[in-house]
C-alpha cells in the first residue's frame, strides 16, 4: 500500500489478442503488478501502458486499492508535493524501463494507454501531459491510440475535461457505483448524486464519444429496486459501456470490518 513513500506504478504490456465484441463485463481486479516486476519489457515491444495515479479525496469503504487519501477538500492538486513527487518518480520509472529493441519501439508505438487509480481525474492536466510526453518519447504513442482515464464525479469540470481531451484522452471510465444518495454515502464516496449527474453532463457536453459507467452490485442496504433504478439510470445516460462489479468484501476495509 502506498503511504508516505509513494512507489510509482507503471506497467508496459506486450500485445495480446483483443476480444472481438464488447459486452457488459465484470472486470474487477486489484492485482496491479509492482514496479519492480515491470522495469523491463521482455521479448516484445509493448503495445499498452497502464499508469496508476493513486490519489483520491478519501478512501471508499469497499476499497483496498493502493491509494493515497488527500482529504475531502482536495480538488486542486497542482501544488501538492505528494502529487508532484509521484509524477516525477513515475516519469523516471518510464524512462528507466528497458526495452529489448528500442528501434522496434519507434516503429510500433503504444496503441493504448490507461490511467487508472485512485482517481486520475484529480491529477492536474499539465502533469498528465508530462506523463504522456514521457511515454511518447520513450515508446511512442500511436496517433490513433485509445487513451483512457478513470474519472470520479466531483473531481472535474468542463475545462478540465477539455484539457484532458486536448492531451489525447479519448475514453472516460466514470466511477458512479450507485444512483442513490443513501448508497453513495454509505459506501463512503466523496461525492453525492448531484455530482454524478453533473459528471455525466460534462462528459456528454464535451463530446467524449467513448465512455463507460462503473456500478457496484450487492452493496449493503441496496435493494433490488435500487439496483434496477441504477441500471435504468446508467442505460438512460447512454454510455458506450457499463462495467458491473459484484461487491468484493476486502480485509482491512471498512466493509471488511462490519
Ligand atoms: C480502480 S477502481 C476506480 C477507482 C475510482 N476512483 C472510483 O472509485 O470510482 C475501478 C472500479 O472498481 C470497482 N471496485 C473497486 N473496489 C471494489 C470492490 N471492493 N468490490 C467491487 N467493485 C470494486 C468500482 O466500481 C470502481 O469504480
Amino acid at each position: 500500500m502506498l503511504k508516505s513513500t509513494l512507489t510509482p506504478i507503471f506497467c508496459a504490456l506486450a500485445p495480446k489478442p483483443k476480444p472481438s465484441t464488447r459486452v457488459i463485463t465484470n472486470t474487477f481486479s486489484n492485482s496491479t503488478p509492482t514496479v519492480r516486476q515491470n522495469t523491463s519489457v521482455k521479448n516484445s515491444t509493448p503495445s499498452s501502458a497502464y499508469i496508476h495515479l493513486p490519489f483520491c479525496r478519501k478512501r471508499c469503504h469497499y476499497c483496498d486499492f493502493p491509494i493515497v487519501a488527500l482529504g475531502s477538500a482536495s480538488t486542486q492538486t497542482h501544488d501538492d508535493p505528494r502529487v508532484i513527487n509521484y509524477i516525477q518518480w513515475l516519469c523516471r520509472e518510464i524512462n528507466a524501463t528497458k526495452i529489448e529493441d528500442e528501434l522496434d519501439s519507434a516503429k510500433t508505438p503504444l496503441q493504448t494507454v490507461f490511467f487508472g487509480g485512485g482517481t486520475p481525474s484529480l491529477v492536474p492536466p499539465s502533469m498528465v501531459g508530462t506523463v504522456l510526453e514521457t511515454l511518447r518519447i520513450k515508446f511512442g504513442v500511436s496517433e490513433s491510440a485509445e487513451i483512457s482515464m478513470e474519472m470520479d464525479p466531483g473531481t472535474f469540470d468542463c475545462k478540465k475535461m477539455e484539457e484532458m481531451m486536448l492531451l489525447g484522452v479519448n475514453r472516460v471510465s466514470l466511477g458512479v457505483q450507485a444512483f442513490q444518495e443513501k448508497l453513495l454515502k454509505s459506501c463512503g464516496r466523496a461525492h453525492g448524486l448531484d455530482e454524478v449527474h453533473e459528471a455525466i453532463d460534462i462528459v456528454k457536453k464535451c463530446g467524449v464519444e467513448n465512455w463507460s459507467i462503473d456500478l457496484i452490485a450487492s452493496l449493503p442496504h441496496q435493494t433490488s429496486e435500487m439496483w434496477e433504478e441504477s441500471l435504468r439510470h446508467a442505460i438512460e445516460a447512454q454510455p458506450t459501456h457499463v462495467s458491473v462489479y459484484d461487491l468484493q468484501i476486502e480485509q482491512g476495509t471498512k466493509f471488511g470490518r462490519l
